[in-house]
């Protein structure tokens, strides 16, 4: 018998070979939003390995919407030409070929986290100027204040999501993720740690639901219909006030599928230094199968699904439709083919492309 984790998975014309998912890992290796040539051979070497889908790290709108300077972006219509050579890579390895948009928010203008992880200081060179719905800014290792984002930047910024959208359908993706999470832009509206706004974007949670809100009904209008859209959802914060903002979230979620949205990736808000996250093996699994149950839509989840048999049972139990498996998959690429042997998929050496899976079978 196939286990849970091996069952094909279908959204939308989107053909999944397994619920196997690599989750968008940023690999701060791009210049001026510019891939280079550490990218098409990653993102090949992941796809190789077996997983339904491969998701293409956090891609910014905007220049000011990077995380870092080596942040990809889809600003550009020169940015196509390596994104679409990326996106063959996945396709021709048998994975479907995702990309995740987002902005950076009152987070951007860092240095890589291997270089501190930090802001740059205001004023050095390469730093740029953070917006956010409020002058409200991170603290910790973030302290740069950003500024208060006015309705034309707010009106600017969708645009900008819009227009990456449709850059990824000529770079060939079949799958758009909209990052809505880890306290960058979008979450930050939703946040009562970030957005204090008293205008139509903040206040109540329909003020500030407007934005993402707003954001996934003018993406779904250019992103094609046939395919999945989804988004990154910050659906809880460990900050003291669970309870509240994951219903909250639930509300949120079922205005997003009204609009279009066909998956929820549930992840964690991180818009306070001060939260406390419970991490541990698949910890996210209840939170990620009530967001499942209660808003009727199809849902992912990273973090720490990463054994074999964590991220089988998830997908058993109906907490997960896809299980995203991130740092093991940088630790092995085809980590899918040994999940396949642990969990006694018939022939596990076929998750792998013929030109390895043959000789994994032979000799022996
Ligand atoms: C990440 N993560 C992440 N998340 C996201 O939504 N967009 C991104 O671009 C990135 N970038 C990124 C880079 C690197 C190097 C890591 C390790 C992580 C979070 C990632 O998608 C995932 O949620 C975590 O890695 C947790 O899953 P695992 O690693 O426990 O399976």
């Amino acid at each position: 018998m196939t286990p849970p984790l091996f069952e094909p998975f279908s959204l939308k014309s989107a053909r999944l070979r397994n619920r196997i998912a690599v989750p968008p890992m940023c690999q701060y290796s791009a210049v001026d939003g510019f891939l280079t040539d550490w990218h098409p051979a990653h993102y090949a070497g992941l796809a190789r390995g077996g997983a339904g889908l491969v998701i293409v790290e956090a891609t910014a709108v905007s220049p000011e919407g990077r995380i870092t300077p080596g942040c990809a972006g889809l600003w550009d219509d020169r940015h196509i030409a390596g994104m679409a050579a990326v996106a063959r890579g996945i396709r021709s390895a048998g994975a479907v070929p995702g990309l995740q948009i987002g902005h950076a928010g009152r987070k951007a203008s860092a240095n890589r986290p291997w270089e501190g992880d930090d802001h740059i200081p205001d004023g050095a060179l390469g730093a740029w100027e953070t917006i956010s719905p409020s002058a409200v800014a991170f603290g910790a290792n973030l302290p740069r204040v950003p500024r208060e984002m006015t309705l034309a930047d707010i009106a600017r910024v969708q645009a900008d999501f819009v227009a990456a959208a449709r850059r990824a359908v000529e770079a060939g993706f079949e799958w758009l993720e909209l990052h809505f999470a880890h306290g960058y832009l979008a979450q930050s509206f939703l946040s009562v740690h970030a957005n204090h706004r008293t205008d139509a974007y903040g206040g109540d949670l329909a003020g500030r639901s407007r934005f993402l809100i707003e954001t996934v009904r003018a993406v779904r209008a250019v992103w094609p219909e046939t395919f999945p859209l989804t988004a990154r959802l910050g659906v809880i914060e460990y900050d003291g006030r669970d309870e509240e903002t994951l219903a909250e979230a639930i509300t949120l979620t079922k205005s997003l599928k009204a609009e279009g949205l066909d998956m929820l990736n549930v992840s964690i808000g991180f818009s306070t230094p001060d939260a406390k996250i419970p991490w541990g093996p698949a910890f996210l699994g209840p939170v990620a199968e009530r967001v499942r149950r209660e808003a009727e839509l199809p849902v992912a989840s990273a973090w720490g699904f990463d054994t074999p048999e964590l991220a089988d049972d998830a997908v058993k139990n109906g907490q997960l439709d896809l299980a995203m498996v991130g740092r093991r998959h940088l630790a092995d690429p085809h980590w899918p083919y040994v999940a396949a042997q642990a969990l006694g998929v018939d022939r596990p050496a076929w998750v792998l492309p013929a030109p390895y899976a043959h000789w994994l079978e032979r000799y022996r």
